[in-house]
């Protein structure tokens, strides 16, 4: 039986390589976007199925579950990789409350809406597994490290929506724990993307390939946690 995957916010970066790697592996992609003509685009070259799907838009979520319950009836695989660093980001100290407001509906509130709206989905599937996107930017150990590089990024409208995540994962993976559902977090490295930079070391590939481990796992596999490529991160 061919397995089922979603992959949020997956028309360009790193979403739509897992997308790729997801489509390799042998699974039947459905690949999120929330403008379905650059979906289309993102999906005939990887091999996928466009759907539109904005996160931020709880009838565009609605809609997108709707059509996976009438054409597959479950869902094997939800990557929840949509997210932005919101419009004029800043510390704690510089911060507009709009700005923080916009990286929690997106990040968080679209997040849990996406979760809440594919669960029913999730526990049709024998396995299924959920893939939350996060970063090093919400690792308290991390930033909590004045050596630490990731001290000095000054986004909280980022860091703390991508540390509530980490709590979405935590969380789920408790209240979902014996159901055969596993529910991990993954930190793909400073990836080159828009939203990483066109400098940044890692190729979008290798940050995709942290996801797919995690969206691949066997059984008996972690859950409630959230590993990067060399193992997993201190929260
Ligand atoms: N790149 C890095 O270095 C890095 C590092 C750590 C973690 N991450 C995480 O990895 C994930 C992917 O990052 P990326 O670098 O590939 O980012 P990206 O290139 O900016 O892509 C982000 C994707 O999210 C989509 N998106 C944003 N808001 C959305 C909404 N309301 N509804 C639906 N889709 C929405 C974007 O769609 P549009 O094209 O329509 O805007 C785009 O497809 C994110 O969760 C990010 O936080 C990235």
């Amino acid at each position: 039986m061919t397995k089922i995957a979603l992959v949020t916010g997956a028309n360009k970066g790193i979403g739509k390589e897992i997308a790729r790697q997801l489509v390799g592996a042998g699974y039947e992609v459905l690949l999120g976007s929330r403008d379905l003509a650059r979906g289309e685009a993102a999906a005939k070259e990887v091999g996928a199925t466009a759907i539109q799907l904005a996160v931020t838009d709880p009838e565009s979520v609605e809609q997108a579950a709707a059509a996976i319950a009438a054409e597959y009836g479950r869902l094997d695989v939800l990557v929840n990789n949509a997210a932005i660093i919101p419009a004029g980001d800043a510390g704690v100290v510089d911060i507009a409350p709009g700005v923080l407001r916009d990286g929690f509906e997106t990040n968080v509130v679209g997040l849990v809406g996406v979760t809440q709206a594919m669960l029913p989905l999730l526990r049709k599937a024998p396995q299924a597994r959920v893939v939350n996107m996060s970063t090093e930017l919400a690792s308290f150990t991390s930033v909590g490290d004045p050596a630490s590089r990731m001290s000095t990024v000054r986004t909280l409208g980022y860091n703390s929506t991508k540390a509530a995540v980490n709590m979405v994962t935590v969380m789920l993976a408790n209240e979902l724990r014996g159901s055969g559902i596993l529910v991990n977090a993954a930190d793909p490295g400073n990836c080159a993307t828009d939203m990483g930079g066109w400098d940044a070391g890692r190729t979008a590939a290798q940050g995709a390939a942290v996801a797919v481990r995690l969206a691949t796992l066997a059984a008996d596999g972690p859950t409630g946690e959230v590993y990067a490529e060399a193992g997993r991160l201190p929260w």
